[in-house]
């Protein structure tokens, strides 16, 4: 390898020739290698997550420090060496006859590639976990606990959270890489806000991730369902109501266009104002048709100010905002439970006893499991039912109430339909109309957005009318605005 052994006069070997040089030009190259390898991974990847980051800007980079230091040391030695002694003992010199340098540059070769092969295995694991729903949900554990319980129970339960949350595309790509480093700084600081605010800012648009799975062209006719209540009297009244919800569809060359699903007719566009950050009062909207006929609808006070606020373009996630996370609201929590019979619904108050001691104040998980067994034991001290109520009460606030993060069903506003949150009737409130007042946003009809077919209890549940009926509100007169009364709580 080296000319020296022959005697004569060679070029000076370059500092860099030591084992020490060159293992830590083994660990830079290795560093290097796994960094574009996950680049590129993450690149490819149809789904990408900002947590890889940690690996590729953040461990990456340590390993390439790490060789490089030793590189350094090597080179410092190596010159300490030369200059202590004029010979140049200190450069490796590599003679393959000499069955000692064989080994160890097989030694050497094997080892390198050897520790590249384990880097590029490594990587692609650590890749793949930080794509997991583990991952994001698990390894914030406390954080995320509230996402990660109510994804795991919501229709999207086999759904990665970067599915949602992250997506494809290279603008995003890297707008997703702060924010998701920004998240990491935030927990391990302890900065984030308790609860965690929604709308999510950098949220991406729902085009480029509900639609990546869901048509929005699909015709989804008409939905059939029944909706189960207790009633808060002392014999926990049943009432049920039977809508027909009239989905309808928004492509005319795959079924009829209207129902619900007009809001997204391809070729129109809603756009709307939001004067408040969670996106509940709506006093403007704004409907273009394919035409291009343009009609403003707004509430009677709110004329000039427009230009003080975005203009937002109505798509899935103004209605489906909680697609994945639904903190479900005790009223109708202890409604199901009740209905599979997990509450005996034949003791006294139960329905509102459940629902009180689900909505008393609780610091902590534990503070809350043993305060329901022992409120619910205090006002039922004769009633041997109710020992297997108090579990299944426990499991309710388990699943949807998260005191350390303060998440409930109350922090997070759920726009699809209009019983305990404004949702549809933020714009369908009767208060939304034109200038010249002869249109406004259809509202007040009970069958226009859904058909009552049945409702009631008992035999009357079998009554069906497909023509729809007039709403018999159990609590006798109501008002319109259902949420002025019904707030999901005691
Ligand atoms: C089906 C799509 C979807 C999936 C899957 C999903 N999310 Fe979400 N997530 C959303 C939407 C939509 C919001 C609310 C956005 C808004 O209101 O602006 C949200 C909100 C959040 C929030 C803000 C707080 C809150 O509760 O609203 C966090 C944190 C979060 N998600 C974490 C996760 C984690 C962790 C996972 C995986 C365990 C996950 N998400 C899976 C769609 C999804
Ligand atoms: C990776 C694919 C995927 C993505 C992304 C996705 N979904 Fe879904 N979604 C599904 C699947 C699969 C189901 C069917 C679940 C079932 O019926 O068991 C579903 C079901 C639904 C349902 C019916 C829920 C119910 O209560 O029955 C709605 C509404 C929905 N998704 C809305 C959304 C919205 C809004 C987004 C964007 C925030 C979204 N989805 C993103 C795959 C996805
Ligand atoms: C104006 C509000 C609104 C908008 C906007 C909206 N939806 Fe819906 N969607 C509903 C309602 C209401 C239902 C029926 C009730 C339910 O699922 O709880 C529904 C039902 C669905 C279902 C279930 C259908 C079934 O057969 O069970 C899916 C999937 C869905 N929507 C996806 C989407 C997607 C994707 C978008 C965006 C392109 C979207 N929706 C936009 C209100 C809306
Ligand atoms: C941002 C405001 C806004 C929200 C929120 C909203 N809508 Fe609408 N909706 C409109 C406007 C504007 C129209 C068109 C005017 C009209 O027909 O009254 C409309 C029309 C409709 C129509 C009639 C479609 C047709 O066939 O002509 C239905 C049904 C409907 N909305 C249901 C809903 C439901 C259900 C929700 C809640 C899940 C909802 N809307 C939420 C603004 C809104
Ligand atoms: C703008 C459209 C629209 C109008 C108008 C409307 N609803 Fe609804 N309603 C909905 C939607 C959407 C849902 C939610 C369906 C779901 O959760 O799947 C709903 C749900 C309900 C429910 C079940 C509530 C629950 O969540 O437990 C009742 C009861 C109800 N509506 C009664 C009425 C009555 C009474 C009127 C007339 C005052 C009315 N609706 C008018 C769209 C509408
Ligand atoms: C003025 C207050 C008020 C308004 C407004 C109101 N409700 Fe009620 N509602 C009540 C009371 C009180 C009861 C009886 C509650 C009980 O005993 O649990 C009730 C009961 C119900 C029930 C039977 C199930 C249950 O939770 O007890 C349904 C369903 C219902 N209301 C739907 C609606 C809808 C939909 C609207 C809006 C269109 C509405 N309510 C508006 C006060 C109101």
């Amino acid at each position: 390898m080296n000319t020296e052994n022959t005697g004569k006069p060679s070029r000076r070997p370059s500092l860099l020739q030591n084992w020490m040089s060159l293992t830590g030009l083994v660990v830079v190259i290795g560093g290097l290698f796994v960094f574009v390898l996950l680049f590129v991974l993450d690149a490819l990847a149809h789904f990408s997550n900002p947590y890889i980051s940690i690996f590729t800007w953040m461990v990456t980079p340590v390993v390439f420090v790490f060789g490089f230091i030793l590189v350094l040391i090597g080179v410092v030695r190596s010159r300490h060496k030369r200059v202590g002694s004029s010979s140049m003992v200190s450069a490796v010199q590599i003679d393959l006859s000499r069955p000692r340098d064989r080994r160890i540059m097989v030694t050497f070769v094997v080892s390198s590639l050897v520790f590249i092969l384990l880097a590029a295995v490594g990587s692609y694991n650590a890749f793949n976990f930080s794509e997991s729903v583990q991952f994001c949900g698990e390894t914030c554990h406390g954080v995320m606990k509230p996402e990660l319980t109510t994804h795991d129970h919501g229709p999207h339960a086999r759904v990665a959270c970067a599915a949602c949350h992250v997506g494809s595309g290279v603008n995003w790509f890297v707008r997703s890489k702060l924010a998701g480093s920004y998240q990491i700084y935030s927990v391990l600081f302890n900065k984030y806000p308790r609860p965690i605010a929604t709308p999510i800012k950098n949220l991406r648009p729902a085009r480029e991730t509900c639609e990546e799975c869901h048509w929005p062209q699909k015709f989804s006719g008409n939905l059939d369902r029944t909706f189960n209540y207790f009633q808060s009297d002392a014999s926990n009244s049943p009432y049920s109501i039977r809508l027909s919800i009239k989905i309808g569809g928004a492509d005319p060359a795959h079924g009829p266009v209207g129902g619900i699903h007009w809001h997204m007719m391809v070729g129109n566009q809603v756009e709307y104002i939001a004067t408040d950050a969670a996106r509940q009062k709506i006093p403007w909207v704004r409907t273009t048709d394919s035409q291009g006929v343009v009609t403003v609808f707004h509430e009677p006070k709110f004329t000039n100010e427009i230009s003080k606020y975005e203009i937002r373009k109505m798509d899935c996630m103004d209605c489906h905002n909680r697609p994945s996370h639904r903190y479900v609201a005790p009223d109708r929590a202890v409604n199901q439970a009740m209905e599979l019979g997990k509450i005996d619904r034949t003791i006294p108050w139960i329905k509102t006893n459940a629902v009180y001691v689900l909505t008393r104040k609780y610091d902590n998980d534990k503070q809350a499991h043993d305060g329901i067994a022992t409120a619910l034991s205090q006002r039922y001290p004769n009633d041997p039912r109710i020992h297997e109520v108090i579990p299944a009460v426990q499991e309710i606030y388990r699943d949807n109430f998260f005191p350390e993060m303060k998440a409930s069903w109350s922090a997070y506003p759920d726009n699809l339909g209009h019983m305990i949150w404004p949702g549809c009737f933020r714009c369908h409130d009767g208060q939304h109309k034109t200038d010249d007042k002869k249109l406004s946003i259809k509202a007040n009809d009970c069958n226009s957005c859904h058909t009552i077919l049945a409702q009631g209890a008992g035999e009357e549940m079998n009554k069906l009318l497909p023509t729809g009926q007039k709403f018999n509100h159990p609590g006798g007169d109501y008002d319109i605005t259902c949420t002025d009364c019904h707030t999901g709580g005691p």
